[in-house]
């Protein structure tokens, strides 16, 4: 089954063709990080404005390089939400237009949930760059449910418990910030740029963490019983370094750009402990669900190296990650999680995916899920 997946929630247009929920034929993004850094966060209207000058090239731009037709198009799917309402609109009408004039199924999707589902992708048929050393395709869906998963992403950082790959019970959520948010609020203190995920890591490998502070705040660490809930907090790690910054500028005069070792180490230990509270999470969840099978991690921060290395030294459960090239915001996700959503209607007729959203999507779509 081939599935044209539409992604427009945020500042990412993103259009793919995906095959048998697995096989990338085509995942194109464009990007409008340089339309919004003059302003220093997503600017809604110019978000709405961009996806809608780039979505039908997009998508003519993705059936090109998959070498398809409309013709060999089997379903439309399409982000519903959570996201920025007039971007999701762009996408939303644009996939129901689709939809209506083929004749195919409408599939809606969750954004949030559809990260995981990066994890499930498999090899890119076509790459200018070579493999992807991101990339393990999980193939045996049996041998990966029931499954943990997370979402590290700059809205998010929830853990769900997955008994198949439409079935999400959320185990834990930040209570405050999110755990890639928290990295650029940091990069913001530490005066290093905009996304600030891949820089932070980046100086962080030149840091020493015996050099770092010691003293670092562990965030719900009181203890407790295996049965505690889940949660995440990073707002007062970012508190903790917004102090620690102050006072070494206070100290040494300049600021952070120049501290050299100072500031690689500072990176290293805030990352460990960013990073960190996931790991100890993951094992608290394992101990409260043992029949999870393997650990799916998904979102921005997922392409985080260290965060790989921590995960395959102290989590037991073979961990799968999206390719490097679908961790932020793609159209491949969303056709991957809306191929197991047809599967599952297909299926089990009463399982209805707009069931699990706020708005009855049916009441828009023309189409039931069938052939
Ligand atoms: O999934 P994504 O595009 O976010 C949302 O859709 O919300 O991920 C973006 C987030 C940003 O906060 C970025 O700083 C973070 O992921 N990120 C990283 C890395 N690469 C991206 N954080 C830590 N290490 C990285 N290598
Ligand atoms: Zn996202």
């Amino acid at each position: 089954m081939i599935i044209l997946g539409i992604e427009s929630s945020c500042d990412e247009t993103g259009v793919a063709i995906v095959k048998d929920g697995h096989e990338i034929l085509s995942n194109q993004v464009s990007s409008q990080i340089d339309l919004h850094a003059p302003f220093g966060g997503v600017v809604p209207e110019i978000a709405s404005r961009a996806h809608l000058r780039i979505i039908d090239p997009l998508t003519q731009a993705a059936l090109q390089e998959a070498r398809l037709t409309w013709q060999d198009i089997d379903g439309i799917a399409v982000t519903q939400g959570p996201g920025l309402i007039g971007a999701l609109l762009v996408g939303a009408a644009y996939a129901k237009g689709l939809a209506l004039a083929l004749g195919k199924p409408l599939i809606p999707v969750d954004h949030v949930e559809a990260h995981v589902h990066g994890a499930l992708l498999g090899v890119q048929q076509k790459s200018d760059s070579g493999p992807d050393p991101g990339q393990n395709p999980v193939r045996d869906i049996a041998a990966t449910f029931p499954a943990l998963s997370l979402v590290v992403s700059g809205g998010h950082t929830n853990l769900y418990y997955m008994a198949s790959p439409t079935d999400f019970q959320l185990l834990g959520y930040s209570l405050d910030d999110a755990c890639g948010e928290c990295f650029d609020k940091v990069g913001k203190l530490l005066q290093l740029g905009y996304p600030a995920g891949p820089l932070i890591e980046n100086l962080a490998s030149q840091g020493d963490l015996e050099r770092a502070q010691k003293t670092w705040p562990m965030p719900l660490m009181a203890p407790g019983s295996a049965l505690e809930p889940i949660r995440f907090s990073y707002s007062g790690l970012k508190t903790f370094m917004a102090q620690t910054v102050h006072k070494h500028q206070k100290k040494t005069q300049v600021d952070p750009p120049s501290w050299g070792q100072d500031l690689w180490d500072l990176c290293a230990a805030f990352q460990e402990e960013a990073l960190g509270q996931i790991v100890r999470k993951t094992k608290r969840a394992l101990v409260l669900r043992p029949d999870a099978k393997s650990i799916l991690i998904a979102g921005g921060v997922a392409a985080n190296q260290r965060l790989r290395s921590m995960m395959a030294h102290q989590i037991d459960r073979p961990c799968h990650y999206p390719p490097l090239s679908a961790c932020s915001d793609n159209g491949a996700m969303i056709a991957t999680y809306a191929f197991y959503q047809y599967l599952e209607a297909q299926k089990n007729p009463s399982h209805n995916p707009a069931a699990y959203f706020d708005h009855r999507w049916e009441s828009y779509s023309r189409y039931a899920f069938k052939d």
